[in-house]
């Protein structure tokens, strides 16, 4: 695995010519974000030796380099899940890709059902924590020391600091930013009510289909992360309506201004 890392993070250093300050995961209908950086190099995930390759609809699939707030980031358009089929390692391994290739923050966004009943479709929620009980832990297998610990401490996985400044961004922008616990599971399937009910028992307040792997990977390797859900569906209502992939990437599109500002604002103050 080392070795393919290796291979990756030189062939894109080889392109992008130097390092990155911070990397960005966009998720489903939130590839627009990408506007708002100065792109200086784009790379195809299927051009990258090693790199997995992104099937759903909704994701573009590159790597997009260039300058936001100041600072040079590099961003995924596209993220691998576990339910395409990709081992918990494929899933993560473009983050430590970009954790060698210099990165020292990592955020990352996703769409999200919401479980909290305060919550309503378009409401953006800063992780504060996680629940990763139901998808494989990537870390399972041998342990690569020049990645991280055996046993790594989950105390903190969203940094305080980082949480701190997006809300008060937040604040100023006279935004009404939610906070709270996501929790991952594997989809494809939205969650039955029975289940939207357990996920809200077992505390979590947005249930979703990435990040935490992505997350646990990140803080393996000592990397600070920021996570941000737009919530684009409610697990808990009283509706008989169902839920759909379009439904929820016109709601991440609507949302996603606000989100772009959060992003671009935390960026020029790392
Ligand atoms: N459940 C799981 N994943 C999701 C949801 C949901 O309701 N909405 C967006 N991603």
């Amino acid at each position: 695995m080392m070795q393919k890392i290796t291979e990756a993070t030189a062939f894109i250093k080889n392109i992008i010519g130097e390092s990155p300050l911070v990397g960005i995961v966009l998720g489903s209908g939130l590839g627009s974000f990408t506007k708002e950086i100065k792109i200086e190099k784009e790379i195809a995930y299927g051009d990258i030796p090693h790199f997995p390759v992104s099937t759903v609809e909704g994701h573009s699939g590159k790597l997009i380099y260039g300058e936001m707030g100041g600072k040079k980031v590099i961003a995924m358009a596209g993220r691998f899940h576990y339910y395409e089929g990709y081992t918990p390692q494929e899933v993560v391994f473009p983050i430590r890709v970009m954790k060698f290739l210099g990165i020292q923050t990592l955020l990352l966004s996703n769409a999200a059902g919401g479980t909290n009943k305060d919550f309503k479709v378009g409401d953006l929620m800063i992780i504060t924590d996680h629940i990763s009980q139901f998808t494989p832990n990537p870390l399972v297998g041998k342990n690569e020391k020049e990645l991280g610990t055996r046993f790594p401490d989950m105390t903190e996985p969203y940094r305080k600091d980082l949480i701190q400044k997006a809300k008060a961004i937040g604040v100023k922008a006279g935004y009404d930013l939610k906070q709270g616990v996501y929790i991952g599971v594997t989809g494809p399937t939205f969650e039955t009510k029975a289940e939207y009910r357990m996920v809200h028992t077992l505390g979590a307040d947005a249930v979703g289909m990435s990040t935490v792997q992505e997350v646990i990977a990140a803080v393996h390797m000592g990397l600070p992360v920021f996570a941000i859900s737009v919530i684009t569906d409610l697990g808990i209502r009283e509706d008989e309506n169902v839920i759909t992939h379009e439904e929820v990437l016109q709601a991440a599109k609507e949302a996603e201004p606000k989100l772009t500002h959060i992003f671009k604002e935390l960026v020029a103050q790392l």
